[in-house]
């Protein structure tokens, strides 16, 4: 059965508190009536126990790459984070579809998105590094990220500082997907009045992207 992953990255633990998941369930909702048997599978990052790269992890990492280990040679708690780790990532890449609902925060995407992402960069499972440069190895995959933004960064004085989609989009083009598509709501916070004209236009576009989504289903 195909599989879309719907990543939220926000603490806000309900859909009415937060603009960008309310725009993301108008995604799954049209999505849905389309690929009714596209099994749903929602990450709520701040729910979940995502690893982080601490000094076991790194460890791990050079005795296996650069120190002749073997995976049994690694202290307990290495080797159980390195498990947890590619767990993750193995079930990250088990999805077809993705669909990413973040908030702007400070210039860029909340942190746990960050860490989210380093458990996913994994060499020769996710990229590998030719002669000619890395090379993604997630291919014929479709993403949105839906991002909601106080302020205005689509253009004008902002436009250069914008690194929550820019960092994003750009990780999962390293990684291979090659169509992504981005919906941004902002300015709803420096402009609270026009705050519905802006929500109707994304939950518009978040509708057509799941319907264009939906249609083209990914063959793996
Ligand atoms: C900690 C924090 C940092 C923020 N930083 C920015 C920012 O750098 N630029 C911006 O335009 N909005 C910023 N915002 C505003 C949010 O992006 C905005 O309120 C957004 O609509 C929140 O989406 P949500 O309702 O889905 O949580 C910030 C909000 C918070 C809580």
């Amino acid at each position: 059965m195909a599989k879309l992953l719907y990543i939220t990255a926000n603490p806000k633990n309900t859909v009415k508190l937060s603009k960008g998941m309310q725009i993301g369930e108008v995604f799954l909702e049209e999505f849905q009536k389309i690929q009714p048997d596209v099994e749903i599978e929602r990450w709520h990052l701040y729910d979940m126990d995502i690893p982080e790269i601490d000094m076991d992890l790194l460890y791990a990492r050079a005795k296996l790459s650069f120190m002749g280990y073997t995976k049994d040679q690694l202290t307990e708690a290495e080797r159980t984070k390195l498990e947890k780790m590619h767990a993750l990532a193995d079930r990250f890449i088990d999805a077809d579809y993705y669909v990413f609902v973040t908030p702007l925060w400070n210039l860029g995407a909340p942190a746990i998105l960050k860490s989210f992402m380093d458990n996913v960069f994994i060499a020769e499972k996710t990229f590998t590094n030719t002669e000619s440069g890395p090379k993604g190895l997630l291919t014929n995959r479709k993403a949105i990220h839906i991002q909601t933004r106080g302020g205005i960064y689509s253009n004008g004085p902002m436009s250069e500082y914008e690194m929550g989609d820019r960092y994003l989009s750009k990780a999962l083009e390293f990684l291979g997907f090659d169509q992504l598509e981005t919906i941004v709501a902002e300015g709803m916070d420096h402009f609270p009045k026009q705050a519905p004209e802006i929500m109707a236009k994304a939950k518009e576009q978040a509708a057509e992207a799941a319907k264009e989504m939906a249609k083209t289903p990914v063959t793996l």
